[in-house]
């Protein structure tokens, strides 16, 4: 028997591509591949790139340029680019970097496997169709292999609001929902090898449509109620959503379906209606505010993320005065702030931009502002009981490391008997910067 070849994957951005990763992973391992955590024994590197931000995109041409003296020292090593860079810029990377063998699209890597046979020939091969068949209908059923208790699962791709920022319109197409039988026996499957919580995944998911047991089109919400039926699976979340699609059977499963998280990542992205009209996303600070009152008159112990740009064109210090104050008003658990980054091709692009250094100046108040009510609201959990669903030892001997309902890391000392995808009570007994401790109450 031939040794098996080694797979170097190396994931950047959003959770989308960790689960694409994986895909590709699985798809490869037909071809004989099994992963390896370094790059300097792989047989293939696989970047699997994001390009949401300027600096995110750069970082492949960095990180690709440092696998030249790999590549001299093993000339059948196969360098492969997928992701969002890959599909916005594929004849650049071919182009700008020569190690490059492969090229491939987030949504025709189903085709990852005949690419590596071309390539293997010494042909150089670029993938960035939005194919007509369905890359997951072509994709081989999940491997049995056990696996950590949480899973991520892609339900939705794709995004149609075209926010003037934003490429993923661009780079992951339009609005598609995968229907609900598969994504049940996918579930299923997951629940099989261990996972005892899955993260529904969608550019928008929110707006998920998918084909129903019916025959339907089915909401969001519809999904989680079929998906709380399975045995085994103890959670479910989703991210990330739009506030426009919070429908009303979606708010009030997060009132009455024990399954479902105390958790939702609402991005608003800014607190002024004149920026928030310039970026297209057709919701004002107010009705975003609206949203936020019904879902935690659902749930009142929800916890909100939300994402933030700073300093996108024409942001004033008045419209970002705005921003703070809706900040102030929701109170997030945790939130993601990044300063405007131009992307190519997209209607913001185009206009005045913010100085620079006024937009840094913003980013560190908007964060500082951030970090302190994260760090108030981690703090409350102080005394309160909370599930936590172990993931992991911890560094300290004998604990163990999970996430509560809330999405917070929790540390429990003397927990190493139970195992890994156990789901215990535990009383939090203190908050340090990133996380909690806690102790059992019972098991
Ligand atoms: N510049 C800065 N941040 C951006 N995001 C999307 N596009 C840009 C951009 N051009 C942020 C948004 C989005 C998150 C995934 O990334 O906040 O919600
Ligand atoms: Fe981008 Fe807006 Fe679509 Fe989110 S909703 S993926 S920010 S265009």
């Amino acid at each position: 028997m031939t040794a098996p070849k080694k797979l170097f994957i190396k994931t950047y951005g959003c959770q989308m591509n960790v689960y694409d990763s994986e895909r590709m992973s699985e798809a490869l391992g037909e071809q004989g591949y099994v992963e390896t955590k370094s790059a300097d024994d792989a047989d293939m590197i696989l970047l699997n790139t994001c390009h949401i931000r300027e600096k995110a995109a750069e970082k492949v041409y960095s990180e690709l340029g440092r696998f030249k003296g790999l590549k001299t020292k093993k000339p059948d090593l196969k360098i492969g680019v997928a992701g969002c860079v890959a599909q916005a810029e594929g004849q650049e990377i071919m182009r700008r970097q020569p190690l490059v063998d492969l090229v491939v699209g987030p949504q025709s890597y189903h085709r990852l496997p005949e690419m590596e046979a071309k390539a293997g020939q010494g042909t150089k091969v670029l993938d960035t169709d939005f194919p007509e068949e369905d890359k997951f209908e072509k994709l081989k059923r999940r491997p049995k292999a056990k696996r950590g208790p949480s899973a991520f699962l892609t339900v939705q791709e794709g995004c149609d609001k075209f926010c003037a920022f934003c490429v993923v319109p661009y780079t992951r197409g339009a609005e598609v929902s995968r229907p609900v039988d598969r994504i049940l026996r996918e579930t299923q499957d997951l629940v099989e090898r261990g996972v005892r919580e899955i993260t529904l995944l969608g550019q928008n998911v929110n707006a998920y449509h998918g084909e129903g047991l019916d025959g339907n089109d089915w909401t969001l919400a519809q999904l989680i109620w079929e998906l709380d039926k399975v045995d085994g699976l103890e959670r479910i979340r989703f991210t990330t959503s739009h506030p426009n699609d919070m429908q009303d059977d979606l708010i009030e499963a997060h009132g009455n379906c024990k399954k479902l998280m105390p958790y939702l990542h609402l991005p608003v992205q800014a607190g002024s209606d004149r920026i928030l009209k310039r970026m297209n996303r057709s919701h004002t600070a107010e009705s975003y505010l609206r949203v936020v009152e019904r879902i935690r008159a659902a749930r009142p112990d929800l916890l909100l993320s939300g994402d933030f740009i700073v300093g996108f064109p024409e942001e004033t210090e008045e419209d970002f005065q705005a921003t703070l104050d809706l900040v102030e008003e929701v109170r997030y658990g945790t939130a993601y702030s990044f300063k405007y980054s131009t992307r190519p091709g997209t209607p913001a692009a185009e206009r005045a931009q913010v100085d620079p250094a006024e937009a840094d100046d913003r980013l560190r108040r908007l964060q500082a502002l951030l970090t302190k009510q994260q760090r108030e609201i981690q703090d409350s959990m102080v005394g309160r009981e909370v599930g936590v669903l172990f993931e992991k030892e911890g560094r300290l001997p004998g604990q163990m490391v999970g996430k509560s309902e809330y999405l917070h890391s929790v540390h429990v000392a003397n927990s190493d008997h139970l195992e890994i995808g156990t789901l215990a009570r535990v009383r939090i007994v203190s908050s340090v910067t990133n996380s909690l401790a806690g102790e059992l109450i019972s098991e």
